[in-house]
């Protein structure tokens, strides 16, 4: 495995995002993962082609039109098979289980994709969770793009519950990781000039019955 952030790392990681959660809900955090894997993701992103992305989806499967009049990213949902793929995903394991500890959130299981914007591309307001369902409770997303410069467009903007005011306009740059309530935020990704990376996930509480 990669090398992930040692116990304290770890920990500090945690407790900066529960603080942020508890208090304005959302987090921004800078320089999150070791670069040795903040590059090893990138360079898979880099990789990803037509064989192995598909054009992302909103839940109108049956209008791809009005899909893309939506979100115009394309995606590959990620498990744990490459190294950093698993070093990935066993921090957001640690946070899961960090989170749960402090804020009660009872987050079960985390799933993730990485997602590609060709210029051009965007993802129209929206909430991650919707229809009453308490199942998308925590959103991430972590960026992938050195170098990235306000120029190049693509931010996430994040509104307040409204969706009327901006609570923050984020640039996507190179391993930064966002972390928000799903159901408390709308948020959009503007059009990009440049191709943008990203890994988008979502820790989802049981809605299995017993
Ligand atoms: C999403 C999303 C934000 C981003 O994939 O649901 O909102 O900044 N992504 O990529
Ligand atoms: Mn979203």
């Amino acid at each position: 495995m990669l090398d992930v952030p040692d116990e304290k790392q770890l920990e500090a990681l945690i407790n900066s995002v529960c603080v942020a959660l508890a208090g304005q809900g959302y987090a921004v955090l800078d320089d999150v993962l070791p670069q040795e894997l903040a590059a090893a993701l990138r360079n898979e992103a880099l990789q990803l082609n037509e064989e192995n992305l598909v054009q992302a989806g909103t839940g109108r499967k049956q209008d791809y039109h009005l899909d893309k009049q939506i979100r115009a990213d394309a995606i590959c949902w990620m498990q744990p098979d490459s190294d950093a793929r698993i070093a990935y995903l066993f921090i957001m394991e640690a946070i899961r289980k960090g989170v749960n500890r402090q804020l009660y959130l009872g987050l079960f299981e985390y799933e993730s994709h990485y997602a590609r914007y060709e210029p051009g591309a965007f993802y129209k307001t929206h909430l991650d969770a919707f229809g009453g369902k308490r199942n998308r409770v925590l959103s991430t997303t972590y960026y992938l793009n050195p170098d990235w410069t306000s120029g190049h467009a693509g931010e996430l903007v994040l509104y307040a519950p409204d969706a009327q005011e901006v609570l923050a306009t984020v640039v996507p740059r190179f391993n930064r990781m966002v972390v928000f309530l799903s159901e408390r935020f709308p948020h959009e990704v503007l059009p990009t000039t440049q191709l943008r990376y990203s890994v988008a996930g979502w820790f989802r509480v049981n809605t299995q019955p017993a």
